[in-house]
């Protein structure tokens, strides 16, 4: 038994759906079901006996000590945040008191759970710690990629609370010994992404014939992570990463927006010819501000102690994806409902493309 927490959101569910497929055994699945939340991901396990979900906070730590002692998981994986950077800028609170004071009320209850074991059960008790490449700042064209070593200097509210999260759980294994590993991870891409992001926002605005709003000048770089890969990813971290160490995952695959945007749209022209040339619709808007230039990772520690690294190439990983957002017409009219509506009129409106 494991423990996951935001497992209803976009690679919270990629990973519960990879773990019963690859290692099988049964996951407690804990979401709070904030508005990048979909019970609907995990609809494939309805009537699978070995998930468990439960609608809660992760602030509520009477339930989550609750949880920890009646299913006695041998790890909790801590996927549960507010995840998007946009937002963050509009309101940086909701990011500190799930982010911050959210992993803080996990780790004290994880601890209490933890002291509580003894023998084999003890020793091989994990807390993983999902986080983000975005704790390390903004890259110049010609620096290195970021090492687990590189110094924290987050520049967005989300950047800043997963930076204070990171060094909870670091200080979680230094002062009182909880085994912790934590991994930082490149922006992330495949089915289930919430359409808030730039892979699926754009993919949804071409399909619909609606702008492409691109920030600034589209020359800022991401690299870009299979799903897929990330979870196997933190497969390997769980199950050979060191108590007390961070590993960072990258998918090797550095683009800027523009290079992402243009690739999407080649792939429509081609597979939904109707709207084509999708490109026609690219728009450049008003920039996020503070927004960083460039993120790139080093990935070399990962591969040489665990063994990982990304199997899916860029261009393969968009087409899969591409396909899933034209085969799940369902899915994505589900989630850009009343609340998604609101959001996208209170970012795109101060642009000019809402
Ligand atoms: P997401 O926004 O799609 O999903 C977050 C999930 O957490 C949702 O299901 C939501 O309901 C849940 N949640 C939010 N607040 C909660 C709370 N207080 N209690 C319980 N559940 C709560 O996020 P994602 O993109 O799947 O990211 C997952 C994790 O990976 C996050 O910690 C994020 O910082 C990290 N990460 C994401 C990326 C990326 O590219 N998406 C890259 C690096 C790291
Ligand atoms: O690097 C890891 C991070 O990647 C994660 O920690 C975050 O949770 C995740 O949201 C992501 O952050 P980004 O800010 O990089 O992702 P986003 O999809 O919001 O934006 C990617 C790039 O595209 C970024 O340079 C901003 C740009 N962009 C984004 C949107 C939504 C646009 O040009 N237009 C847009 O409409």
């Amino acid at each position: 038994m494991i423990l996951v927490t935001g497992g209803a959101g976009f690679i919270g569910a990629n990973f519960v759906l990879d773990w019963l497929a690859t290692e099988g055994t049964p996951v407690v699945n804990l979401d709070k079901l904030t508005y990048a939340g979909n019970a609907g991901n995990l609809e494939s396990l309805r009537n699978d006996g070995r998930h468990h979900f439960v609608h809660a906070d992760i602030n509520e730590r009477e339930r989550v000590g609750a949880l920890l002692r009646q299913h006695r998981p041998r790890a909790i994986v801590h996927f549960a945040a507010e995840s998007h950077v946009d937002r963050s800028i509009h309101g940086p609170g909701e990011f500190v008191h799930t982010n911050v004071v959210g992993t803080l009320s996990l780790l004290e209850e994880a601890r209490a759970y933890w002291s509580g074991l003894a023998g084999a059960e003890r020793d091989r008790f994990r807390f993983l710690h999902v986080s983000t490449d975005e704790v390390y700042g903004s890259l110049g064209a010609d620096d290195p990629a970021f090492s687990e070593t590189t110094p924290y200097a987050p520049n967005s509210p989300y950047a800043a609370s997963k930076a204070g999260s990171d060094h909870l759980v670091r200080a979680y294994h230094h002062t009182y010994g909880l085994p912790t590993v934590t991994t930082n991870c490149s922006n992330n891409y495949g089915p289930l992404q919430f359409p808030e992001k730039l892979i699926p926002l754009m993919i949804l605005n071409a399909l619909a014939g609606k702008p492409l709003p691109v920030y600034g000048d589209g020359k800022n770089v991401r690299d870009w992570l299979y799903v897929g890969d990330h979870c196997a990813g933190i497969r390997a971290a769980l199950a050979r990463g060191r108590p007390g160490e961070t590993y960072n995952i990258g998918g090797n695959s550095e683009k800027t927006n523009l290079e992402v945007v243009h690739t999407l749209c080649a792939l429509l022209d081609e597979l939904q010819p109707a709207g084509a040339p999708h490109a026609k619709l690219i728009t450049f808007v008003k920039d996020r501000p503070g927004h960083d230039r460039r993120y790139a990772i080093n990935a070399t520690k990962i591969r040489d102690e665990l063994g990982w690294g990304p199997q899916e190439r860029f261009e393969t990983g968009l087409r899969r994806t591409v396909r899933w957002y034209l085969d799940n017409k369902g899915w994505t009219d589900n989630v850009t409902s009343g609340a998604y509506r609101h959001w996208i009129d209170a970012n795109y409106r101060e642009r000019g493309t809402a």
